[in-house]
């Protein structure tokens, strides 16, 4: 009945179990998988919240495709200020509910069905199941550990092919806490220049607490990548639009 995309093996792991007992046991737990920002225990700010709830301005339907541009302005201006190098025009920013809908998006926008996008081992579970859905081949290249987690630049060719579209870069990365240094930042980019491939760069780590001293600001200085945050979870691209020539003649 259902479509093979969807056709996951939905088994409960060792995980879900111990987590179902504790649960039944009414055991007290710290919980430390919360990602709701509502129940992680924040101190908000709650009457100017609900104020705004209340504003007339809310009775005005004004649907913006790419998000509203007063928000759009908001983490331009948030970038502006917390990552001094970068400039974004609101103009290339989506605001999407989540970074799985801008996956989402960013897969829809790049691949055709059955094409490859190259994700780090380890990193982020969910990657194989937001590509399913999009009927999108991961193909991974190996995080090595060798004084500290680096990407296996060696076997990279081995896993690109003529279907391959994108390059996925987890800085910091989830589970490793490794990042892109400057060196892997420079070869990626002409990796993706000669193969003619986006750098999709997902930094929804880069704002936590230390991240960005340790990491050294955003990986994403490719001419053709999107990078992917959770600021306001955006999608965001910088001259997504210029060829791989016309980067090389910027970079000549
Ligand atoms: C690499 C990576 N990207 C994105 C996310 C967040 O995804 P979402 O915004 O859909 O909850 C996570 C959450 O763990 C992650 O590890």
């Amino acid at each position: 009945m259902f479509s093979d995309r969807t056709n996951w093996k939905l088994t409960r792991n060792r995980f879900t179990k111990a987590w179902e007992q504790v649960r039944a046991a009414r055991r007290e737990v710290l919980d430390l998988t919360i990602s709701n920002p509502t129940r992680a225990g924040f101190d908000y700010d709650q009457a100017a919240i609900l104020a705004a709830l209340q504003s007339p301005r809310a009775m005005d339907y004004d649907p913006q495709p790419k998000g509203l541009l007063e928000a759009r302005e908001a983490v331009s201006g948030y970038y502006g200020e917390q990552h001094a190098t970068t400039e974004l025009d609101p103009e290339q920013l989506i605001l999407t509910t989540s970074t799985s809908e801008g996956y989402s998006y960013v897969f829809r926008l790049l691949c055709n069905p059955g094409d490859e996008v190259l994700i780090p081992k380890p990193s982020y579970p969910l990657f194989e199941f937001l590509a399913d859905l999009e009927d999108v081949k991961l193909v991974p290249y190996p995080l090595l550990y060798d004084h500290g987690w680096q990407i296996d630049f060696p076997s990279m060719p081995k896993a690109v092919s003529p279907r391959t579209r994108a390059i996925v870069v987890v800085h910091p990365n989830n589970p490793t806490g490794s990042y892109v240094k400057p060196n892997e930042q420079d070869m990626l980019n002409g990796f993706c220049t000669e193969h003619d491939l986006a750098l999709v760069v997902d930094e929804v780590f880069l704002d936590y607490e230390g991240a960005r001293e340790r990491c050294g600001g955003t990986a994403g200085g490719y001419c053709r990548y999107i990078f992917v945050n959770e600021c306001a979870d955006s999608v965001g691209g910088a001259d997504f639009a210029r060829t791989a020539e016309e980067y090389a003649e910027a970079a000549s």
